[in-house]
């Protein structure tokens, strides 16, 4: 497809001040942090939490704690039974005792950190419990069309996400809701401090446009407008104009109908979403003249934009995220924004420019957005751009249910789309995501809070346990798709593996517990090399490895958004793929003759799981023949290879990890892993330990022949690789070592055991698995 710019700024994913990000250079890996924890609860602090003592030391060693009988039964999150009406019933009423589970959040990523504790009338199977719980429930849309159509807009105003009756309820919610609670509070504290801010200060970012600029006034009106509804205090609504005259002022952007950078849609998108959400909320608040000026700034800057866009190839601004294959998140956010600004005007505007513009974004976001989400409930992106594409599915999918009563597919059209939670949940460890290929920007108003809307929609009560819990739930959109019902623990039943099949996709992740910070996750992917929006590495056999508290084997980010031809083309020969961060000897991958993997890579992958889950209590001990494993034959990604399959294993309990390539190749053969740790590799060069911190893991290669030696290398280009661009290189990666493991051509099998070095676990307590073919993986073949 053609090129795809995406964003680049001097943010990160993590909002301002991300240790992670350099202005130079782009995002850099530095030497392990110490964990700190930060408090970030103001209100909501558990109480009435039973303590388990001495529960603490950790679930994956086992410690002795008091175990809810029930806790490992593998029923997923069926709900239904007396005893689960019972439990559930009693769940929601100690909800208010218990507040806020998380105390605090991991500074670094935060991520909710769990309390060591069992409740087990709070903590029981996730579910939704309308029956016992009238009061605390959304009532009933009172606009029901019996054919609904997308420009049979409701009567009523707001249209859009939040209609009035859910204004009306919202009071009532918050003061029996502590996670609502909380969330107004921190809505109310956000919008105080933008509205001491003078507005937006127009940006333009090269590749990435105007974005920023737009998705911070569009987080800004969101929140402005929703402070005013809630307080009737016309302050608000000043402010918000302050903001709208900004963005369409002379000094912003140029003086003609592409003020919002069309060359750069998502730019076009997020405006007309911002300035939909001020006209459509503050609908009651404008004069005449105020509602004619928002009208035409959505008009002329917004949807005409999106008729050229669709309709007018020939032209320079010509939208290629039309296209039907543009499974991805421009497809999502540029339709939802065009959507939300046709679905605020319909009908006040008597040209026929909304109808025009839902009559294209409709059925296109409903074939192209809806299917960014594969068979398995992956996105077909990356899994940081999840958050991206599904923030716009989102918002387009809930503004057509409010505004006029049906979905269009967006949300029923994708038979597979409520499996996504399950993408989002298992794809972040303890440590932090699995992030491969590229892992976006900044996130201004891009959030996970569709698992809210998934997970009410699709009825998966396990998303919005999970999301409540997440330090970017607060935002006005989580007060109205949150269903205040929900209750149990989202960790109580759910599996600790899960394996995604789809064979764009394919990908694994295996933990030893839901809660704990220092659990094992181990994830590792094969999928397809293209068909990812550009956003793919030559990455097949990549994983990573939490233990401890720490990430040892890891990834290193995106490439820099303005290196040249970075998004251009994913073929074989494409310019994206002489970068170190999207070489294959950039990943956690096996090299063979020092190549790039075949983007034609079409591999099958096999796996099993002893389907252990997790119980009631956040100390959860891992039963002794608890494992999983996932195998991937990778051959066809090598020139130079006959047969090749890697596999990666959980054993001893999910302590320890096993690593193991089988491979035939006529050229020599080079594994590498990144790391942030220290490496001292001993003198036979068979085993090595890594340090961080005041953490150790030790990798020991099992039955090696002699050319099997541990070397470390720095996390930078080979020698004779291609050269880049003039002009271009690499960013740097402070602080990271590869472990590599060169091999001579011929038929290997080479067996890496990892073993963190678990407190109070002794040497005897590690176990040497047997050596088998990676072919013949069993469930029990190495216990
Ligand atoms: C799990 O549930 C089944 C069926 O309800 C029951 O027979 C079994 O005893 C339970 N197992 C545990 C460990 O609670
Ligand atoms: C929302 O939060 C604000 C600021 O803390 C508070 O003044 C207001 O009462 C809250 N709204 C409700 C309905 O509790
Ligand atoms: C909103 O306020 C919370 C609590 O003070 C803060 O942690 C968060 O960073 C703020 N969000 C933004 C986008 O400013
Ligand atoms: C704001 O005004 C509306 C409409 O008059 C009213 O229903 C609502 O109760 C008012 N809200 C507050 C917080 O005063
Ligand atoms: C290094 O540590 C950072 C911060 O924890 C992490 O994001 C990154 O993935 C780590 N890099 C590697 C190669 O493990």
């Amino acid at each position: 497809m053609s090129s795809n710019p995406q964003y680049h700024n001097a943010n990160s994913p993590y909002g301002s001040g991300d240790p992670y990000y350099s202005a130079s250079t782009g995002y850099i890996t530095p030497a392990p942090m110490k964990k700190r924890t930060s408090n970030w609860l103001k209100i909501g602090i558990p109480v009435a939490i039973v303590v388990i003592v001495g529960a603490v030391v950790g679930g994956v060693l086992g410690s002795r704690a008091a175990k809810n009988s029930s806790a490992n039964n593998a029923s997923g999150a069926s709900n239904s039974g007396p005893t689960n009406e019972a439990a559930a019933s009693s769940a929601a009423s100690v909800k208010n005792a218990i507040g806020v589970y998380p105390t605090a959040t991991d500074s670094l990523y935060l991520l909710p950190l769990y309390p060591s504790t069992t409740n087990t009338a709070a903590f029981t199977q996730p579910t939704f419990h309308p029956s016992n719980n009238a009061a605390l429930a959304w009532p009933k849309d009172p606009f029901a069309p019996s054919s609904p159509s997308p420009t049979t807009v409701r009567e009523d105003r707001p249209r859009l996400i939040a209609p009035a009756y859910k204004w009306q309820a919202l009071p009532s919610l918050i003061a029996s809701d502590p996670y609502l609670k909380q969330w107004n509070d921190t809505i109310f504290g956000n919008a105080t401090d933008y509205y001491a801010l003078p507005p937006v200060k127009y940006f333009m970012d090269g590749p990435s446009g105007i974005l920023d600029n737009a998705r911070e006034v569009k987080m800004r009106i969101k929140a402005f407008a929703y402070v005013y509804r809630m307080t009737n205090d016309t302050k608000w609504v000043d402010r918000t104009w302050a903001e709208l005259q900004n963005a369409v002022s002379d000094s912003f952007g140029p003086n003609d109908a592409t003020k919002w950078n069309p060359s750069h849609f998502l730019d076009v998108g997020e405006f007309t979403a911002a300035f939909a959400i001020a006209y459509d909320w503050l609908y009651d608040q404008w004069t005449d003249d105020q509602k004619s000026t928002i009208r035409s700034n959505i008009i002329t800057y917004g949807l005409n934009q999106g008729i050229v866009a669709y309709d007018n190839t020939n032209n320079q601004f010509w939208g290629w995220w039309t296209g039907a294959d543009i499974k991805g998140n421009w497809n999502c956010v540029c339709n939802s924004g065009l959507t939300m600004g046709a679905l605020a005007i319909l009908n006040d505007d008597n040209s026929g420019i909304a109808e025009q513009i839902l009559g294209k974004t409709v059925p296109n976001a409903a074939t192209a957005c809806a299917n960014g989400v594969t068979s398995d409930g992956s996105w077909t992106e990356t899994h940081a751009y999840w958050h991206f594409g599904t923030t716009g599915h989102a918002e387009m999918s809930a503004s057509l249910l409010s505004a006029t009563g049906s979905d269009y597919g967006m949300l029923t059209g994708n038979k597979n789309f409520d499996k996504t939670g399950l993408f989002h949940m298992h794809g972040t460890g303890p440590g932090t995501a699995f992030m491969w290929g590229d892992h976006g920007p900044n996130r201004f108003s891009t959030t996970a809070n569709g698992m809210f809307l998934y997970g009410d929609f699709f009825n998966h009560a396990e998303y919005i346990l999970h999301q409540r819990d997440q330090h970017d739930a607060p935002e006005p959109w989580s007060m109205f798709w949150y269903d205040p019902t929900v209750s149990g623990a989202f960790w109580d039943g759910m599996p600790l593996d899960h394996f995604f099949d789809d064979p764009l996709t394919q990908w694994a992740a295996m933990r030893s517990s839901w809660t704990d910070q220092n659990a094992v996750f181990a994830a590792i992917k094969a999928g397809l090399l293209t068909g990812h929006q550009t956003h793919n590495d030559l990455d097949l056999g990549d994983f990573v490895i939490d233990a401890m508290g720490t990430r040892w084997a890891g990834e290193l980010g995106s490439g820099d958004y303005r290196s040249a031809e970075y998004f251009n083309s994913d073929k074989q020969d494409a310019v994206r793929w002489l970068y170190y961060r999207t070489r294959t000897e950039g990943q956690n991958c096996l090299l063979v003759n020092k190549q790039n993997q075949l983007v034609t890579a079409a591999p099958t992958v096999n796996h099993e799981s002893s389907g252990t889950t997790q119980g009631s209590s956040t100390v959860f001990e891992v039963p002794s023949d608890s494992t999983a494993y996932w195998t991937a034959d990778l051959a066809s990604g090598y020139s130079d290879v006959t047969s090749y399959q890697r596999g990666m294993r959980l054993i001893n309990g999910r302590k320890q990890i096993l690593l193991q390539d089988d491979i035939t190749a006529s050229q020599p053969i080079m594994w590498r892993m990144h790391t942030n740790a220290t490496v001292s590799v001993d003198d036979s060069g068979t085993s090595a330990t890594l340090e961080i911190g005041d953490k150790k893991l030790t990798m020991q290669l099992l039955n090696p022949t002699s050319d099997m030696k541990i070397t470390t290398g720095p996390a930078s280009r080979l020698d004779g690789d291609p050269a880049l661009p003039s002009g271009e290189s690499d960013q740097e990666n402070p602080g990271v070592t590869v472990v590599i493991i060169n091999m001579d051509a011929g038929t290997k099998s080479l067996q890496v055991l990892f073993n963190p070095q678990w407190p109070g676990m002794s040497a005897s307590d590690f176990k040497t698995p047997p050596s088998v073919p990676v072919s013949s993986w069993k469930l029990r073949s190495h216990d």
